[in-house]
């Protein structure tokens, strides 16, 4: 039921701007999210709960989640669980609502299965979100699966103020999260990776670990960080007590083989952006793997980066990874992908 209509959907919706036909998608599941999930779980259902698992004290309905970045200001929360994901990931959210970088920002590259973009962290800020999540709350409306809040910094906070600004988002968020994400890796914001270098690290990890009195907090780093210095980044979380590590984001590297895409990305590698999907994979699996080494199953790590089959669920988990997340696979595969996985991962 799922895979017949958005087989009908997808063509009208790849005839559109990348952009807008996530606007689009996105603004209709908002309108009447309930009824939506209602018609989403038809075509899905929970995870089987054989794979239902404990990661970093929460209880993740099965090991497929959503990253961060489709629902940044958690728009369609029910929706997400309805489709069959085990845990769901928002945000990011920064301190001030931003509009992000000028349009255009996300291009498809249909053939590489890929997108690239350079949004910039649009969102209607933390206060935005913790009143939208408060009401859900109090209205007894919660998901059934671990719901995180991915944050990073507002572009307008200089970088001498980058912890202030993580510490305002998850103290307005605090009790409004099952889990916190710190993001300093999305290559989009100037400067948000240099959050990445240890000292930097030293100074947010332990407010943010303050302001989360107690929340499991995780860590989300960029595949482009070299094997050194993921490894002492995925150390110093693990030494400083944070949960568990994310990896990983988008990338900046442009290793595509199969089209050069709507914009010649690859003809111009100067064209700025994170690339994500298919792509990706190879480079995410090495530095997932770099994660795990240096965790040393002293911290969970969460695989993410170009996952759409279930045989790359498979090799993740087989790795060690406590659970995975995708973005890019739903777009191009479609919303019957999580409850797919699951399934698949269900059988062998
Ligand atoms: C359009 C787009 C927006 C994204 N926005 C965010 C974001 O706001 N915060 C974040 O941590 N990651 C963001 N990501 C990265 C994803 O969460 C994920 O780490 C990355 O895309 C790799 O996974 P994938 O290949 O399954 O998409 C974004 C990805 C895409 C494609």
């Amino acid at each position: 039921m799922l895979k017949t209509s958005y087989r009908l959907l997808k063509p009208l919706l790849f005839r559109m701007d990348a952009e807008t036909a996530h606007n689009r998608l996105l603004g209709s599941l908002a309108l009447a999210p309930d009824l939506m999930a209602m018609a989403a779980s038809w075509g899905a259902g929970p995870p089987p709960s054989m794979l239902a698992r404990e990661v970093a004290g929460l209880r993740f309905a099965g090991p497929v989640g959503l990253a961060a970045g489709l629902d940044k200001d958690g728009l369609a929360i029910p929706v997400w669980e309805a489709l069959g994901f085990g845990f769901v990931e928002v945000g990011t959210v920064t301190a001030h609502a931003q509009a992000g970088n000028p349009r255009p920002r996300l291009f498809r590259l249909v053939q590489d299965r890929a997108l690239v973009n350079r949004m910039g962290f649009n969102n209607r800020g933390s206060a935005a979100l913790a009143e939208r999540l408060g009401r859900l709350k109090g209205a007894g409306r919660w998901p059934g699966v671990p719901l995180g809040v991915n944050v990073g910094k507002s572009k307008i906070t200089p970088a001498k103020e980058a912890v202030a600004d993580y510490v305002t988002s998850i103290e307005r968020l605090v009790g409004l999260a099952d889990y916190f994400t710190v993001n300093v890796s999305s290559p989009n914001t100037p400067g948000l990776r240099d959050l990445q270098e240890r000292s930097a690290l030293e100074r947010l990890l332990p407010a943010a670990l303050r302001a989360a009195e107690g929340t499991p907090l995780f860590l989300k780093l960029s595949p482009d960080l070299s094997e050194p210095a993921l490894g002492d980044a995925v150390r110093l979380a693990a030494s400083l007590g944070v949960s568990g590590v994310i990896a990983t984001n988008t990338t900046i590297a442009r290793p595509l083989a199969a089209e050069a895409g709507e914009f010649g990305l690859n003809r111009d590698p100067e064209q700025p952006g994170g690339l994500s999907g298919r792509p990706l994979w190879p480079l995410a699996r090495q530095a997932i793997a770099t994660a795990l080494a240096a965790a040393d199953g002293r911290i969970p790590v969460i695989g993410v980066g170009g996952v759409s089959t279930s045989a790359q669920a498979r090799e993740l988990l087989d790795a060690g990874c406590a659970a995975v997340q995708l973005y890019t696979g739903l777009i191009f595969e479609g919303p019957g992908l999580p409850s797919r996985l699951h399934r698949e991962l269900a059988k062998e």
